[in-house]
């Protein structure tokens, strides 16, 4: 007995060594964690249980039947995040470059069924060579079957996807149909084809860092969602982001100790708005306050910073927020800003978490390159995208809210819940400057009448008290009474019932 006892223990061990400690030690060399290092420092301590370790590839092309390393290149399991559960796998760069075979397609998408039968979130790391090149079809065929079951886990179950090394072909398109990419500067890389195939069909000439690395993906394409500078700080970073997140579509918002008051008054607030209207301020005070200890997780950071989105809790419970950013081209929503926050919006209504609106916007972008680049379409996603969403929506405008841009912005008329106004708010169709050159054209040679005119539209027109009389803004609130006013609002929204026809799904503006 106690023979085959050890003989479990023995294969145990030579299936944790993966592709061998000198593979381990080229992992380690290049700054990079093993997969089950990762795992370990992910998970909770303790909570792994691993599934399928003594799983072997079945090819016997290329001389395959004599190289079998159990487990075939990705570890997989379930454990917990700060006690609630997920189920999780890491490719094994060590074994075969991660590369996916039919058997390591297997494992995964049995990790995949797991998560979507018992409603956790699912988390994949990847660090992975692609397809398994000698198993041809059978690779391809694998990845296939993971895609599908990416598709129908969307919107049920929160999927992550942290890319810790090279990442091509099959590799990349997993985690493009999952929730969230977060990448690791300087190590990690996602390209349909490497700088080689480039180099041969386009001839350009390129490193992988220019080509996939995350400076590329948080700036540039918006494929990846953050990066951070190592592994660990990457997968603590990441738990944050779980603690924040349902379970599933059907699953309660979590909910945590709230200790920062929600009755204080933050009279910091007050003065937030600078006298001067076309002085910039910095939105995220306002989301840094507003949410409780200022704990807030911002999603794609470094790309249209004119527009913030990111997780925070009121009260405990989370929200999603998104705020117009005055500081960087003073807030104007743009294609990019538009699909960021529309992606966003969507991903909170998927998982019943309620939206937090801040409103300071000049308006959509004019100008040939964003209608070239397609802003109407754009544009329509983040309209969609807030007309759609049944969630408790909030919103405090703040200053402006001119033109299309006001009725996108979780406006009353797309079913805002609580939609309320700072006295400093301007609600119109466009600032004072444009809207008189144009309804008084005639008069725009006489500087005395155009200043008349001006007062006349600013006195009238850039208050909230106009939208107020309409009942278009719910209330005109003190600013430093919002913490608690959304703390109230939520509460009340708490059972909110609200659901859209019956479709089969429905045709978003892609
Ligand atoms: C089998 C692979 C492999 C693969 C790497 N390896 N990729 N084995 N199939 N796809 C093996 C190597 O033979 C090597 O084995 C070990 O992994 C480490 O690889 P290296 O090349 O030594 O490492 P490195 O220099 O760091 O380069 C890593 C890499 C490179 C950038 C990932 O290996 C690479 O370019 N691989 C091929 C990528 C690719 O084109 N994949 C197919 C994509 S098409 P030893 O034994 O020496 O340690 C695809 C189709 C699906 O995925 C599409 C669905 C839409």
């Amino acid at each position: 007995m106690k023979e085959i006892l050890q003989e479990l223990e023995r294969r145990r061990e030579v299936a944790r060594l993966g592709g061998g400690q000198v593979r381990i030690d080229a992992q380690h060399a290049r700054g990079k964690l093993t997969a089950r290092e990762r795992i370990d420092i992910f998970l909770d301590e303790g909570s792994f249980e691993e599934f399928d370790m003594f799983v072997e590839h079945r090819s016997t092309d290329f001389g395959m039947d004599k190289s079998k390393i159990a487990g075939d290149g990705v570890v997989t399991g379930w454990g917990t995040i700060n006690g609630r559960t997920v189920f999780i796998f890491a490719k094994d760069f060590t074994v075969f470059g991660g590369s996916l075979s039919e058997a390591h397609a297997e494992k995964i998408t049995k990790i995949q069924d797991m998560a979507l039968k018992n409603r956790a979130p699912i988390i994949g790391i990847y660090d992975a060579g692609g397809a398994r090149i000698q198993e041809g079809v059978a690779a391809l065929g694998g990845y296939a079957e993971v895609f599908q079951r990416n598709v129908l886990a969307s919107g049920v179950i929160p999927q992550i996807s942290i890319i810790m090394g090279p990442c091509a072909g099959g590799d990349v398109y997993s985690p493009a149909m999952t929730d969230f990419i977060f990448m690791v500067r300087d190590t990690s890389y996602m390209f349909v084809t490497g700088p080689d195939v480039v180099k041969t069909v386009t001839n350009e000439t390129v490193t992988s860092e220019q080509l996939g690395g995350a400076s590329v993906h948080t700036t540039k394409s918006s494929i990846a969602d953050a990066a951070y500078d190592n592994d660990v700080d990457t997968l603590l970073q990441v738990r944050r982001l779980v603690d924040f997140l349902p379970q599933s579509n059907t699953a309660a918002v979590p909910e945590i100790e709230c200790y920062q008051s929600v009755t204080e008054p933050d009279n910091s607030l007050d003065t937030l708005i600078p006298a001067n209207a076309n002085k910039p301020y910095d939105i995220k005070e306002l989301i840094l306050k507003i949410a409780d200890e200022g704990d807030f997780f911002e999603i794609q950071e470094s790309f249209a910073k004119n527009i913030v989105c990111g997780f925070g809790r009121i009260e405990g419970a989370t929200v999603g927020f998104v705020a117009n950013q005055p500081m960087v081209l003073a807030g104007v929503l743009d294609s990019d800003a538009s699909r960021k926050a529309a992606r966003f919006v969507r991903f909170c209504d998927c998982f019943n978490i309620p939206i937090v609106t801040f409103v300071d916007v000049p308006g959509f972008l004019p100008g040939t390159a964003q209608e070239y680049g397609g802003l109407i379409k754009h544009g329509a996603k983040l309209l969609f995208a807030y007309a759609e969403a049944t969630v408790p929506k909030l919103t405090v405008i703040t200053r402006k809210a001119f033109g299309g841009a006001y009725d996108v912005m979780a406006s009353k008329h797309l079913r805002g819940d609580l939609n309320y106004a700072w006295p400093t708010a301007q609600i119109a169709v466009m600032g004072a400057k444009g809207a008189v050159e144009i309804i008084f054209r005639k008069d725009i040679a006489d500087p005395e009448k155009i200043v008349a005119h001006t007062k006349m539209y600013e006195d009238r027109f850039l208050s909230p008290f106009v939208a107020a009389e309409r009942g278009y803004i719910d209330e005109v609130i003190m600013p430093r009474s919002t913490r608690r006013r959304l703390a109230q609002g939520l509460r009340m929204l708490r059972n909110k019932d609200l659901t859209n026809p019956w479709k089969k799904h429905d045709n978003i503006p892609l």
